[in-house]
């Protein structure tokens, strides 16, 4: 079993645990948490964790856990948890350190790095470390949470100019009520789909969504009512170059597809996007109707509309129950409530 650390930075935590959990799901990992704080989830697992890190969009790294401890008085108190440091001979490293939340402690940050450097270099004692903060061939980041701190070496952290090449406005085709890249890589994760799997976006408007599980190598299946949203779609999903894909103009409480392994959809809100003279709540329950028969049993169907809808209530009438329902503050009077059903 090996300890790991996920810190998630930011405004949207809980929407990036539940995402982290379900991208463990989808890569079949299994894992038990020992510690879920503010911005971190500690967890032990026999599995690989780093293909689930890599899927996800509200992770900001993943550490290999080495060692905890404790600040007590100025003095760092290290506990060894698992030795191993990983640090080749005449390689190079350094230490950062993040505090989260409060200040509880007086000493620097810079201080604490420079003991904790100075723990590594002692114990590593004729490996010819040398200390590089530019490129550094290990990266031993240091979480402090009140008067704990976590070490870990990074495995991985997310490259945030990827998935801002692929923003609406960065998409050859823009329209208008389109998702941040984030977020519909988040309600896919959020689906467990599986590379390989049958994905669904029945409101597929440009295909920001479909771009998205595309490039974790589902097979995808959008629809949308709306001829130009349409067009928009095969010409963003082209443009990624991404090969698995069928868009079809039509109506998403009338489809005719069968045995979609997940879905994951942005309904319209009838403020930016069009709900083609229905009423959301209606539009809402009519296709959740219609993706009863579609989604396969035990599978997860994830979509989001405003909480002020309360999306929840309609779920009752519906054969699906509710995993989780994750609420996103989107700017002062919108916020986004996002349901993952069964
Ligand atoms: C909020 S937009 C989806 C945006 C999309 N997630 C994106 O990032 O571009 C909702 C889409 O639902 C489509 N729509 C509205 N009613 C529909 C229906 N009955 N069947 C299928 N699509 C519909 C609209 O044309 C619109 O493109």
């Amino acid at each position: 079993m090996k300890k790991y650390l996920a810190y998630i930075r930011g405004h949207h935590q809980i929407l990036g645990f539940e995402e982290f959990q379900a991208a463990l799901e989808a890569e079949e990992v299994v894992y038990n948490n020992t510690k879920i704080d503010d911005q971190i989830s500690v967890f032990t697992t026999k599995d690989n964790p780093l293909p689930a890190a890599r899927r996800c969009a509200f992770l900001h790294s993943l550490l290999g856990l080495i060692i905890t401890g404790s600040i007590q008085e100025n003095k760092l108190e290290i506990q060894t948890l698992e030795s191993n440091f990983s640090i080749e001979k005449n390689s190079s490293f350094c230490v950062r350190a993040k505090r989260i939340g409060k200040k509880e402690i007086k000493q620097k940050s810079t201080e604490i790095e420079r003991k904790l450097g100075e723990y590594i270099l002692d114990r590593y004692d004729g490996y010819d470390l040398r200390v590089d903060f530019k490129n550094p061939d290990n990266r031993f980041i240091v979480i402090i949470i009140k008067n704990e701190f976590y070490l870990g070496k990074e495995l991985w952290s997310k490259d945030r100019k990827q998935y801002h090449s692929r923003e609406p406005s960065n998409r050859p085709n823009f329209r208008p009520g389109s998702m941040k890249t984030d977020f519909a890589r988040a309600l896919v994760n959020l689906s467990c789909v599986r590379k390989g799997e049958i994905f669904l976006d029945p409101f597929c408007g440009s295909g920001g969504i479909l771009i998205e599980a595309s490039h974790l190598g589902a097979n995808c299946i959008g629809i949308d009512i709306d001829y130009n949203a349409v067009v928009s779609s095969m010409k963003n999903l082209r443009a990624f170059g991404e090969s698995f894909y069928t868009i079809l103009l039509c109506d998403s409480r009338h489809m005719t597809i069968k045995n979609a392994h997940a879905i994951a959809t942005d309904p319209p809100y009838s403020i930016q996007s069009s709900t083609h003279g229905k009423q959301v709540v209606d539009l809402i329950l009519e296709f959740l109707e219609e993706a009863e028969t579609i989604l396969l049993p035990g599978r997860r169907l994830v979509f989001s509309s405003p909480s002020k809808l309360h999306p929840e209530n309609l779920i009752e009438n519906t054969k699906f129950k509710i995993i989780s329902q994750i609420d996103t503050r989107i700017h002062k009077s919108l916020t986004r409530r996002i349901l993952v059903v069964k």
